[in-house]
């Protein structure tokens, strides 16, 4: 169990994150969701230990993060592999410094490379890889640690539709394999109401929870599944009032969202652009 307790965090007497408490139950898929600038980076980074809150506390199995730990190990938006070793030796580099046994690390590695479909491409080199394939090899890297939370910051918004949904089918099929706690930072409502059996929605100035929803559909899910359409809607119109919020602080009071205009752009693309 993880349990984010009062956190705050200000940066240059900003207000980033203000009164941040939520549990996360071991084999959630917990997206949190909200506009750009709202503190998710800041949040995930105080989960993983790269970043300190202001105050508060997280504890996993109530023991304090205080630092970075294999348990919690996180997935960015960019891969960042190493480009001079190739993709078994990045998803091994790692590895190797938790486990010695050679045959151990082959099995491992073997094994994850056929879970993220990699293992045709185990002596390509990262320049060789399109970005689907380099994001595999991160997600790849961060599984054969085994951790028991993998957090992902945004892993798949750099990536173009059809890739991106092939990876969501295969980060689907992990989790249900292997039930780890996943925390999935992203701005794009589709991903979050397809991933996620519990969905955080963030609002902004300073960032705070604003509603947390259920999501209990059973999986694999389809993106054609109506009833995701029906929670992706519920989520939107949650969203749309702190999106109006910075709208309004950055365009001016007399900014309003045109209904139609917002919703068409938000249905091409899949919720991105909020
Ligand atoms: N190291 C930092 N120093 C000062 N301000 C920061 C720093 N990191 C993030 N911020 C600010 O904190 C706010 C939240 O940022 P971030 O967590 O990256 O939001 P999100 O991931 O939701 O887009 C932003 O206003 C950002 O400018
Ligand atoms: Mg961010």
């Amino acid at each position: 169990m993880i349990k984010i307790k009062n956190i705050h965090k200000t940066f240059d007497d900003m207000e980033i994150l203000k009164n941040i408490n939520f549990d996360v139950e071991e084999g959630t898929f917990l997206s949190l969701i909200g506009p750009s600038g709202c503190g998710k980076s800041t949040l995930i980074n105080i989960i993983a230990g790269l970043e300190k809150a202001t105050s508060g506390q997280v504890t996993v199995d109530d023991a304090e993060v205080k630092g970075t730990h294999t348990d919690r190990i996180m997935v960015f938006q960019n891969a960042a592999l190493f480009p001079w070793l190739n993709v078994y030796d990045n998803i091994t580099f790692g590895l190797k410094n938790i486990c010695k046994n050679p045959d151990e690390i082959r099995e491992k590695t073997e094994d994850i490379l056929r879970k993220v479909h990699l293992s045709k491409f185990k002596n390509y080199y990262p320049y060789q890889l399109s970005g689907g394939m380099k994001q595999r090899v991160s997600i790849a890297r961060s599984l054969v640690m085994n951790p028991r939370i993998l957090l992902m910051d945004e892993p798949f918004s750099a990536l173009d539709e059809q890739t991106r949904m092939l990876l969501h089918d295969e980060l689907q099929q992990i989790w249900m394999e292997t039930k780890k706690t996943i925390i999935f930072v992203t701005h794009n409502i589709r991903e979050a109401v397809k991933l996620s059996n519990r969905v955080i929605i963030m609002g902004t100035r300073p960032g705070r929870i604003v509603d947390d929803i259920k999501i209990e559909l059973s999986y694999p899910r389809q993106v054609a599944d109506p009833n995701l359409t029906y929670m992706e809607e519920k989520i939107y119109k949650i969203l749309k009032v702190e999106i109006e919020k910075v709208a309004r602080e950055e365009l001016g009071d007399e900014y309003s969202i045109k209904e139609n205009s917002l919703s068409r752009d938000y249905n091409n693309t899949m919720g991105g652009g909020i």
